[in-house]
This record gives C-alpha cells, sequence and structure tokens, in this order.
C-alpha cells in the first residue's frame, strides 16, 4: 500500500460512513477512502483542485473552504483524513478543533504528513544531497503558504494539545524508483531545485545532481523514500 491508501485505511472508512478528505488536492486520498464505498467523501480544499473524475462521482461532494472553518455541521462525520495539510496551516490547532467538532463521538481522524528532511535520494555525491535537502526543508516559497520540512515529527505535538484522543501513532517511507516526470521524486527534486535558484553555484551543482539522478535511475540505480507520519485520533 502505498501513502493515500495508508492513511485512508488508518481512518477505517466503511461502508454509508460519511468520510472527509480536507485539503484533497487532486483528490489521491478521497479515491483511497471511496475503496471502502462511503456514502459521501465531501472533499475540501483551499483551491479547485480535485480530478474531474472524481467531481464527476456520485458519493463526492467538493467544497472551496479553508481547513479552519469547514462548512459541515456538528457531530456530521465519521471520520476524516488531513494528509500534507498542517504544514500550510498557521493555525494547525484551529484546524484540529474544527475536525473535532464535525466529527460524531467516536469519530476517527488521521492526521499525516510527510517529514521532508529525511528524503532520501540515491546519489553519487551524498554531501551535495545533505546541502540541497537543508536548503529545500528551510525553504519558503516567495508567495507562497508556510512549508514546515519538519511537520510529520510535529503531528503528536499537535494532537497531544487537541481535544482527541490519540489511539496510535505510525509511520512508514514509500520506496519510489522511478525519475521520470510526475514522479514523487521528480516533485520533490524540482523544489529541490527551486529552493536554490537564488544561490547561482549551488543551483548549477543541483541542475547536475539531478542529471545524476536520472542516470542512476536509468540504470535502475534509484531509490527515493521520504518518512510519513499519521497519527489516529478518536473523539470520545
Ligand atoms: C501538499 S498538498 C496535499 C494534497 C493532498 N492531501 C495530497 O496529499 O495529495 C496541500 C493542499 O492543501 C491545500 N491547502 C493549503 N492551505 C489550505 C487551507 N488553509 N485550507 C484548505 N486547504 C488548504 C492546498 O490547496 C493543497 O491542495
Amino acid at each position: 500500500m502505498g501513502r493515500f491508501e495508508n492513511v485512508a485505511t488508518l481512518a477505517r472508512p466503511f461502508a454509508g460512513a460519511v468520510a472527509l478528505d480536507l485539503a484533497c488536492g487532486s483528490g489521491r486520498t478521497t479515491r483511497a477512502l471511496l475503496a471502502a464505498d462511503p456514502r459521501t467523501v465531501h472533499a475540501v480544499d483551499v483551491g479547485s483542485t480535485l480530478d474531474d473524475d472524481l467531481l464527476l462521482d456520485g458519493r463526492v461532494r467538493a467544497h472551496i473552504a479553508d481547513l479552519d472553518d469547514l462548512p459541515l455541521d456538528d457531530g456530521t462525520a465519521d471520520v476524516a483524513v488531513s494528509l500534507n495539510a498542517v504544514e500550510h496551516l498557521a493555525d494547525a490547532g484551529a484546524h484540529l478543533s474544527e475536525v473535532h467538532r464535525v466529527l460524531r463521538r467516536g469519530g476517527t481522524a488521521v492526521l499525516a504528513h510527510s517529514d521532508w528532511d529525511t528524503a532520501l535520494f540515491t546519489s553519487d555525491d551524498d554531501a551535495l544531497t545533505r546541502t540541497l535537502l537543508d536548503r529545500f526543508v528551510a525553504h519558503a516559497p516567495a508567495g507562497g503558504s508556510p512549508t514546515d520540512g519538519f511537520a510529520g515529527r510535529k503531528l503528536l505535538r499537535h494532537a497531544a494539545r487537541s481535544a482527541f484522543t490519540v489511539e496510535s501513532v505510525h509511520s512508514w517511507a514509500d520506496p519510489h524508483r522511478r525519475f521520470d516526470e510526475g514522479s514523487v521524486a521528480w516533485k520533490v527534486a524540482t523544489g529541490v531545485l527551486a529552493a536554490v535558484a537564488d544561490e547561482p553555484q549551488l543551483a548549477a551543482r543541483a541542475a547536475g545532481w539531478i542529471e545524476g539522478l536520472r542516470r542512476s535511475a536509468a540504470a535502475g540505480e534509484f531509490l527515493f523514500t521520504v518518512t510519513d507520519v499519521a497519527v489516529v485520533l478518536r473523539k470520545d
């Protein structure tokens, strides 16, 4: 199972459930939640991001809304997943309060995040990889939402300060061997390039680093992983 199936499974969706995919993006978690045949998946994002086929699925309701002000009534959801959202939020506590409000008693929420500082790339130059990753996790894109390369390891802290009971904590790393355009490793490497764009010398070395990753993937030697953390929360 990959990241999206893992978080959906931990939320324990069931046939007929009302499920939430919070910060749904293109809807990869929504897709995984649908495998349990819920009555509805409310897919919430601040942007209009959901894939077209999910918009056409009668079980999916798309909402354009902020995660600290969910367009749902109190106690109306059975399960909720928030994946790779908190690094974009000014107040993770306000987000968790909202999730707690809209869940029914006994409902489950999964708060999950990749911890980007743990990203692993097979490369010929390990020292350069470390330098580039350090820049990547410290990088706040100009005009973009805040990011936190250490968000995964902080989830339990957010959970402990919320009204939820922490049921369990999980962590895993998915191995990815592809480095073609659109692959997960490619997207992270693109973020690395953006992070060093203002440093011409390092940017040139990063371009060479990416060529090295390409060669390594072509030779079948490439590996990328990042640690994901998921906290399973229960509303008592
Ligand atoms: C890194 S993406 C994760 C998407 C999806 N959960 C996934 O893992 O594929 C972060 C998402 O959070 C959304 N987002 C950022 N800030 C938000 C906010 N305040 N309220 C709702 N969504 C937000 C973005 O639009 C984006 O789709």
